[in-house]
């Protein structure tokens, strides 16, 4: 008989081979312990955010969404629960099992459905605060916000930005859009007798809000009106397409987005530059601060992806989470500003892991230091730039920057599904939305 160890023993060489093979397989750069961790989510399932006069399902309003519209679904509350979960399994080790106030820092917009999906989720990742616990322990964890005028993270430029609404003109006066609105005409004018609603001549916001109700009910197994066909839903998505476009693409796509920089409304990429800083400013003054969570919209999620250059060309389906976590980096601290990495994860399936994503041009974990460089372009100058002086040459016009024009792309892009959402009130005061 072979001595212990040897061959015949199930731990012999082979599985040990494979253990070297996989000590040797992942990039050359250790990933150290973690040491934060940023989160930002989208909101879980929600009602409509309206309805139209011929909508059949209108009389049913108060049945099929008790809460209301716009208000997340007793589903929508499970999949952020779920995502807690998820989110208290991967850090067990990081997070202390109670919620410390000076650990974890919890935003969210000003939406009832974000705000619900934020405690939602931290019922998931804190037991205190789970349902179903004794009274006597039950705590409730806070979620902090600021009014949507004042949401410096998330927020488009307003009627204070009148360089802005120039260009807004420019892009709705173009003869691409007015003839590409001209070939839709009689696609109005028949949705207009389908909905009841008036839509030829009036802002497109309207027929994507025809679009949004028909993909929620569709969504929750409610039958279509007849007319609504997938090919009337693809114009939908194509008239949206083109209203966004205008909002955010070309003419200036690129002095568009350095636009939204200005105060006091911001870019997408300043949700970046909120995290970098969230994480800096605990470095540097040596605060427990752990992890982060923001808890917002698809369109957040689909700029922060243009922004790094990650967009897949899906639009982030409710409760998907993208994740940064920052570890502190074994070895080689020369090379790079910082000792610490950042790694990526996207969970947009809640049925299989999340996918690790690399930031293009730093594959594998990123040093912070070549994140910070690779991601600068993205986002916003420190003094922003010129919106009240409607005639001053723009400061930054020159280079389209590829990562904005990427953010771009996939805002264009958002023609596809449900999308739209964050574009809406949040947002942009021109798309006047009573949510
Ligand atoms: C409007 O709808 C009515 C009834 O559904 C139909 O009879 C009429 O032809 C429609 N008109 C147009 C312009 O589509
Ligand atoms: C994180 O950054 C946001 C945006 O700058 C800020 O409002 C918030 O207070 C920061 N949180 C922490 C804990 O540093
Ligand atoms: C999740 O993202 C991956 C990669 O971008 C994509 O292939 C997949 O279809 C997405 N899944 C869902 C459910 O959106
Ligand atoms: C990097 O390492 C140095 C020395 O070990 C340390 O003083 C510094 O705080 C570290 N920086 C970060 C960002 O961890």
């Amino acid at each position: 008989m072979a001595g212990p160890g040897f061959q015949g023993h199930p731990a012999g060489p082979l599985p040990l081979l494979l253990l070297l093979l996989l000590l040797l397989l992942p990039q050359a750069l250790p990933e150290g312990p973690l040491v934060f961790v940023a989160v930002v989510f989208r909101h879980g399932d929600r009602a409509p955010l309206a309805s139209y006069p011929t909508d059949p399902h209108k009389e049913a309003i108060s049945t099929l969404w008790p809460r209301g519209l716009g208000q997340l679904t007793p589903e929508g509350v499970l999949q952020q629960l779920e995502l807690g979960r998820f989110l208290r399994s991967r850090y067990e080790d990081f997070l202390s099992p109670k919620y410390q106030r000076e650990e974890v820092y919890v935003r969210s917009t000003d939406f009832d459905r974000t705000l619900e999906s934020a405690q939602a989720n931290l019922a998931g990742l804190f037991s205190e605060a789970a349902p179903g616990g004794p009274e006597a322990a039950w705590r409730p964890i806070p979620v902090h916000t600021v009014p949507v005028t004042e949401d410096k993270l998330l927020r488009f430029p307003t009627r204070s930005c009148p360089r802005y609404h120039e260009l807004l003109r420019e892009a709705t006066e173009a003869a691409e859009y007015q003839t590409a609105l001209e070939g839709w005409t009689d696609f109005l004018i028949h949705l207009e007798n389908f909905t009841g609603l008036s839509l030829v001549g009036e802002p497109l916001r309207r027929a994507w809000k025809v679009l949004d109700t028909l993909m929620c009910q569709q969504a929750h197994g409610l039958a279509l009106p007849s007319w609504a066909s997938p090919d009337v839903l693809r114009t939908l998505a194509q008239i949206s397409a083109l209203d966004i476009g205008a909002h955010v693409g070309p003419p200036r796509a690129a002095e568009k987005a350095q636009l939204t920089g200005a105060p006091p409304s911001r870019p997408p990429g300043i949700l970046l530059d909120a995290i970098l800083a969230n994480f800096s400013r605990a470095q540097r003054l040596g605060l427990p601060l752990k992890m982060v969570m923001y808890s917002a919209h698809d369109s957040t999620l689909l700029a922060l992806q243009g922004a790094l250059g990650l967009y897949d060309g899906h639009t982030p389906p409710y409760a998907a989470c993208l994740g940064f976590e920052f570890r502190r980096r074994l070895g080689d601290p020369e090379q790079d500003a910082g000792n610490v990495t950042i790694s990526l994860f996207y969970r947009n399936d809640s049925a299989s892991r999340p996918l690790s994503l690399s930031l293009p041009g730093c594959p594998g974990p990123c040093p912070l230091g070549r994140f910070r460089q690779l991601t600068a372009q993205a986002r916003p100058p420190i003094h922003g730039v010129p919106c009240h002086s409607s005639r001053e040459p723009p400061a930054l016009a020159a280079p389209v920057v590829p990562l904005l024009g990427g953010a771009v792309a996939v805002l264009a892009a958002l023609s596809v599904g449900l999308g739209l959402l964050a574009w809406r009130p949040s947002c942009l005061h021109t798309w006047e939305d009573p949510v």
